[in-house]
């Protein structure tokens, strides 16, 4: 037994640990000692004010629609020569969409099966067929969904994409606390952890030895998206054409805020960087601000879809990312041992957020996509981003559904 450990148990006087200080279970025992433990004193630190946000230019539709062919034939060839891989962000729990297993098991379909990771495959092949090559596919998981996500798409062999391309990672876990720092317990003999948020990707892609391949495969480029989103374009050759084009070390698919109050980061600059503002960080008067042309100063909202040059990250991958603090419902035993599972948020969990490695870059490029055609994400069950509306969106790109 660790007496670092107990140490710090008995000084952050940890209310759900201490009183079987001598009997730790095993595996908690590892979470504890695995665990950074500077996530506890982050909880009461005040939160870092955010800079002086303006506004950044876009590559806009007319624009792209212009120079589509030679952007795209631009793309294909970075695509064709191996440059450009794809990661897919699945490690989440998708707590929202109130489904037990892994977002992209979830059945889209409605008159067939149409699973989302199904979806997004078919969307990676349209490309593919397109540069008469496989791009390379790693999936981030996490330990909660690895090993579903594995059997699913080994299940239905890889919904008919090249297995030799696919390639799995975890992601790192965090702990969740109670409002007051103590780590909550989610059974007799383990820590109530949850995946560090999305941010840490390329971490995790390191340390599962990912960069060596990388750097074998001559991989410049990274196209990163999240599960969610069923009609993105994923290596999309005119995004990547126009990435390449711009001389940005990143870019970002963009959409048209559907109005000035969309719950939806927009893509900005702040301190001169390029940045995401959250809708909440608004003012009202910068969510209503328009330029001369009618178009809102802060209305291109981000959509999760990046494309990243990989020299970059690798330099920023040595600084690390300040993880946030977010209140979610976490199921726990109490002092005396029982399971409650919340109807409120009861506990904070703490995320790295893959838009702060945004302002870590010089430079990034917003792609205008349109929104009917390039965004349906699933992220509830019912009403606005839910299964319904993407549904509805997939019909009408003649998805059969
Ligand atoms: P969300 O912000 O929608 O989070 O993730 P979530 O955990 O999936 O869903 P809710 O909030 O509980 O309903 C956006 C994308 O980031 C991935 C998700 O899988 C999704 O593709 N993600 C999120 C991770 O890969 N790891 C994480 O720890 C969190």
């Amino acid at each position: 037994m660790s007496n670092e450990v107990i140490n710090k148990v008995k000084s952050t006087n940890q209310k759900y640990l201490k009183k079987n200080l001598e009997n730790i279970p095993v595996k908690v025992m590892s979470q504890l000692e695995n665990m950074d433990w500077t996530y506890l004193d982050l909880i009461n630190q005040e939160v870092k004010p955010r800079g002086t946000f303006s506004p950044i230019e876009a590559m806009e539709l007319s624009e792209i629609e212009a120079n589509k062919s030679s952007l795209k034939e631009k793309g294909l060839e970075a695509i064709k020569a191996g440059k450009v891989a794809a990661i897919l962000l699945a490690g989440g729990q998708g707590t929202r969409l109130g489904f037990d297993k892994a977002k992209g098991m979830f059945n889209i379909g409605e008159t067939k099966e149409l699973y989302i990771f199904e979806q997004l495959i078919n969307n990676m092949m349209d490309v593919t067929n397109d540069a008469g090559c496989f791009i390379p596919l790693y999936i981030m998981t996490s330990e909660k969904n690895d090993k579903d996500t594995r059997e699913f798409f080994e299940e239905h062999n890889y919904f008919g994409y090249d297995k030799n391309f696919v390639k799995f990672f975890v992601q790192d876990m965090a702990p969740a606390t109670d409002f007051e720092g103590n780590l909550l317990l989610e059974s007799e003999d383990s820590l109530a952890m949850s995946p560090n948020g999305n941010g840490g990707w390329f971490n995790s892609l390191i340390k599962a030895g990912l960069d060596e391949e990388l750097k074998a495969k001559g991989i410049e480029w990274l196209n990163v998206f999240g599960v969610d989103n069923v009609l993105q374009r994923i290596a999309d050759p005119v995004f990547v054409g126009a990435t390449l084009e711009s001389g940005c070390e990143c870019a970002s698919k963009v959409v048209r805020k559907a109005n000035p109050d969309e719950k939806v980061g927009a893509l900005c600059l702040e301190n001169g960087k390029p940045s995401i503002v959250e809708y909440y960080e608004l003012t009202p008067e910068m969510a209503e601000a328009r330029n001369e042309k009618g178009t809102l100063l802060y209305g291109f909202g981000v959509t999760l879809n990046y494309l990243f040059k990989v020299e970059k990250l690798r330099e920023i991958s040595k600084n690390s990312l300040l993880p946030h603090i977010v209140k979610k419902k976490v199921p726990y035993l109490t002092e005396e041992g029982k399971l409650v599972k919340p109807e409120e948020p009861n506990a904070y969990k703490f995320e790295l957020l893959i838009i702060d490695m945004i302002y870590m870059m010089d430079n990034c490029l917003g792609f205008e996509v349109e929104r009917n055609k390039e965004f349906a994400p699933v992220k509830n069950a019912k009403g606005i981003d839910s299964v319904d509306t993407a549904r509805e969106l997939l019909k009408i790109n003649g998805v059969n559904i």
